[in-house]
């Protein structure tokens, strides 16, 4: 009789301590170019988008140049501070510095509690571990049932506010449609702030908190066809979850490019209207 000591030579411990002395890895491939490439997206869009917040500047194309174009990372622009014609009426009179900083923490929240980029940032920059069968850069494991890393169960409060910024993103995508002094019409602002709404709903409504929401919890679906319904909807969207995440977050970013270029008249948004 054949046993899985005669087929086996790799020898396996079974039940050790996770972490423990680090072992060179038996995978032959290229596992570190996912966590090299996530480590340079997410420092470059971090770099980017903290740029992006503090300039307070460049963020809003209006009526001069007959466009109703606003960068997600500045909407809505609450504060006595934004630029005419960026925000349907002051609300916030003592905040002095950039509105982005107002308003980056609910996105920044959900983004970072997101469980995918959770799984990427563990992996990429705390190296916990950096790939299947690679050694665990620590030598001890606690998951996330301390500080500060049990923060990380308000991920669902995050999400909740998310919706409201995709309602909000949503409404300025459907005002780029507005030239004022023109009409209605349509140009490459509107098609970016539409399709960067789009992106953002995509990630949000495949979130893994959204489809739990909607089916989680449930003894017999039998009892709930609406939710089971939205939950058979959503959990193919929720199979996708990381491609939402990556473009969507690349794609916030070069709406944000895009109505900075053209609020400071380095390029020109071109558009018809009707
Ligand atoms: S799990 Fe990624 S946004 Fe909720």
């Amino acid at each position: 009789m054949t046993t899985l000591e005669d087929v086996s030579t790799t020898p396996v411990v079974l039940g050790g301590v996770r972490g423990g002395p680090p072992v060179p890895t038996l995978r032959k491939d290229r596992w570190w170019i996912q966590p090299v490439v996530t480590v340079t997206v997410l420092t470059a869009f971090v770099a980017y988008a903290t740029w992006a917040a503090f300039v307070n500047k460049d963020y809003y194309v209006g009526a001069t140049m007959h466009r109703d174009l606003i960068s997600p990372f500045y909407s809505p622009c609450l504060t006595e501070s934004c630029v005419p014609g960026s925000h349907p009426g002051t609300i916030i009179t003592w905040w002095q510095i950039s509105p982005a900083l107002l308003i980056l923490i609910f996105p920044l929240g959900f983004r970072l509690t997101c469980y995918y980029y959770r799984k990427a940032y563990y992996r990429s920059f705390w190296w916990a571990p950096p790939a299947c069968a690679v050694a665990d850069a620590h030598g001890s494991y606690k998951g996330e049932s301390r500080f500060p890393l049990i923060m990380q169960n308000v991920h669902r409060y995050f999400f909740y506010a998310g919706l409201i910024f995709n309602v909000l993103l949503t409404i300025d995508a459907v005002m780029a449609f507005r030239q004022p002094g023109v009409g209605l019409g349509f140009s490459v602002g509107t098609a970016v702030l539409c399709v960067n709404a789009c992106l953002l709903w995509l990630y949000s409504v495949s979130c893994h908190a959204c489809r739990h929401i909607c089916g989680g919890g449930l003894k017999k679906f039998s009892d709930h066809r609406i939710r089971h319904r939205i939950w058979k909807t959503l959990t193919p969207l929720n199979a996708h979850h990381m491609v939402f995440a990556w473009m969507s977050l690349v794609f916030v970013a070069l709406t944000d490019v895009y109505v900075r270029l053209v609020a400071s008249g380095t390029i020109h948004d071109y558009g018809f209207h009707f």
